[in-house]
């Protein structure tokens, strides 16, 4: 049978020095000369970032009225201000600074199960907005074009879960200079700004470490998948959710022994990707989810159901050496897809993903860690220096339109 075919090509596995360095024999591939090199990268020296100082009301006590935002998919709008606060790149003369960065946490207001709603976050961007626009000069000098924003909801600086919506709001007026530092990343879409910097979801570094296994650990199963294949409460008839993809998933493989799929979400999450060969990574209401992460530092190979995906960090991650990629209407011949992909390819990405700076990459680690997502997030910032000349407006030159938008979000926060 070709399962223990598998099992026995690939018994032979590589698995994740948690500590950078910690354990030399793992064998890991590097890709010279390409990509993959610039992960390592140190910003320090590079860019100097001024942190506005804002009222708490719009960072510290929106966490402290819930604390749950900590450990959400969207904290990183938390960890990177923690972040920035103490980081070398940091100025406290904004006169020599690159960057401005506004603290302010806009997916931090959660329903009582737990999902964010963005409904008061255009208001609340409005609001700090205007605020350090009538405070320092450095806004109306370019109307944010040396600004950046950390908007980690579904569909970004849209700020609507749905995406009909999302993409009916288009991105908020007042950020359309800005660089938008999102999860969302999707090509030739409303939501997605050119120059946008594309960023992991958060996943919880401590709770990942917590449920590592021995790296020698066979990975006997072929492809892994926990989650929901349709709508909210799995309902076949629920209305079209992932575009049928997770749907297409579920129908055409649920006998299929290679597969272990289902939306049960076992306490062995974790270990259970670190035991499988290929991790399925679907769309779902936006084209990421923290599986992408999950499968990067598990080792488990992201297979990426999500057509015009922009995956994170993408200048600097060699994601398709990594991964495999499949267009959505492709679903129905996974199977045969990836038991077609030769050991030996296997096996190199495999290797390329053990590499633990493709790990931290993808993770908001406190304390930070050289190469982790904080510091991709600054090369990037970097790498667009310096700014072009013509960002900076001329005498009182206005391009902002305060009163765009919809009505309701013009209303005081
Ligand atoms: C920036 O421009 C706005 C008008 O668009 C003005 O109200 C505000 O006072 C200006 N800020 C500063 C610091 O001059
Ligand atoms: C700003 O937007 C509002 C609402 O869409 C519109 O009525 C107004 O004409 C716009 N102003 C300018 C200067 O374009």
């Amino acid at each position: 049978m070709r399962t223990c075919m598998w099992v026995l090509a690939l018994l032979f596995v590589f698995g994740f020095a948690w500590e950078v360095g910690a354990d030399q024999n793992v064998p890991t591939e590097r890709i010279s000369g390409s990509a993959g090199d610039v992960l390592e990268d140190d910003p320090t020296g590079r860019l100097k970032v001024y942190v506005y100082e804002l009222p708490n009301k719009y960072n510290k006590k929106i966490l402290q009225k819930d604390p749950r935002c900590l450990n959400h998919m969207f904290a990183a709008e938390i960890f990177m201000h923690r972040f920035l606060l103490s980081s070398p790149v940091r100025t406290f003369n904004p006169e020599e600074a690159d960057w401005f960065y506004t603290p302010i946490y806009t997916t931090c207001d959660l329903t009582p199960t737990g999902l964010p709603l963005p409904f008061k976050s255009p208001r609340m961007m409005r609001s700090a907005i205007q605020l350090i626009s009538t405070n320092w000069p450095y806004w109306n000098r370019t109307e944010g074009a040396d600004h950046f924003f950390v908007v980690p909801h579904d569909f970004g600086a849209c700020f609507h879960y749905q995406e009909e919506k999302a993409i009916e709001r288009g991105i908020l007026p007042l950020l359309q200079r800005a660089t938008l530092v999102q999860t969302f990343g999707q090509r030739n879409h409303v939501c997605l700004k050119e120059g946008s910097i594309t960023i992991p979801p958060y996943a919880p570094p401590q709770k990942m470490q917590a449920h590592l296994i021995p790296q020698e650990t066979p990975r006997s199963i072929f492809v892994y998948f926990r989650g929901l294949f349709y709508d909210i409460n799995n309902d076949p008839e629920g209305g079209y959710y992932a575009r049928g993809a997770r749907a297409a998933v579920w129908e055409n493989f649920k006998n299929n022994p290679l597969f272990d799929i289902s939306t049960d979400h076992p306490t062995t999450y974790y270990e259970d990707m670190q035991r499988s060969i290929f991790c399925l990574c679907p769309l779902g209401w936006a084209p990421w989810s923290p599986r992408l992460v999950e499968a990067v530092v598990f080792g488990c190979i992201p297979v990426i159901i999500a057509d015009d995906i922009v995956l994170p960090f993408a200048d600097a991650i060699p994601w398709e050496e990594i991964g495999v990629f499949l267009a959505e209407e492709d679903v129905p011949n996974l199977d045969t897809i990836l038991t077609s992909i030769p050991p030996e390819v296997i096996l190199r990405k495999q290797r390329l993903l053990a590499n633990p700076s493709m790990k931290w990459a993808m993770m908001f680690p406190q304390p930070a860690q050289p190469g982790d997502a904080f510091h991709q997030i600054l090369n990037g910032l970097a790498r667009k220096l310096p700014h072009a000349q013509s960002v900076y407006l001329k005498g009182g030159q206005k391009i902002l339109n305060w009163t765009a938008g919809p009505v309701g979000d013009l209303k005081p926060w």
